[in-house]
């Protein structure tokens, strides 16, 4: 079985994710969307709520072989508690390509059979970011083609509360 892990904060998920996961999805058995528990990153949604938001974009898009758990502690032990040897990343621009060379060398000296596997971002999502959609929503600016359509109207309004 191919497994693979698809990690992040996705403070929210958005659409430049979901483009990543359609594009990885016929290459795996599996894929855990593995949402990162941390509160030291102060992210806006609960994970439970990040959570729920995956799930539904999923389920909309009938992604049969996806699941979406949560993680805390080291990704390289939460991929070894699911049977995964990918990680599955998204890449919009060099700095992004940077970091995942950077961590890729960590979690391989972590986990020597882990490998990582990087998807280029849509030429039309290499703006976008999870920061940018809380940014735009809590300044009340339209959200609409950046996240799900199904998320778009609970981050929408949540980040409005903000
Ligand atoms: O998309 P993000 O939010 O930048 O995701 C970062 C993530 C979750 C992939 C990264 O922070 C992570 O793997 N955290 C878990 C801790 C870990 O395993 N660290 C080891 C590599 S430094």
């Amino acid at each position: 079985m191919r497994i693979g892990v698809y990690p992040g904060s996705f403070d929210p998920f958005t659409i430049g994710h979901l483009d990543v996961l359609k594009s990885a999805v016929g290459l795996f058995d599996v894929i855990y969307v593995a949402v990162l528990n941390n509160s030291a990153k102060h992210p806006v949604f609960s994970v439970e709520e990040r959570q729920e938001m995956i799930i539904k974009a999923v389920s909309e898009e009938h992604l049969e072989n996806v699941r979406c758990g949560v993680f805390d502690g080291l990704l390289v032990d939460y991929a070894a508690s699911v049977g995964a040897s990918y990680i599955i990343r998204g890449i919009r621009t060099t700095t992004d390509f940077e970091y995942e060379f950077q961590i890729n060398a960590l979690n391989r000296h972590l986990s020597e059979s882990i490998r990582t596997v990087c998807f280029m971002a849509s030429p039309g999502h290499s703006f976008l970011s999870s920061s940018n959609v809380k940014e735009i929503g809590q300044y009340g600016g339209s959200i609409e083609g950046l996240v799900p359509q199904c998320n778009e109207y609970f981050i929408r309004e949540r980040l409005a509360r903000q």
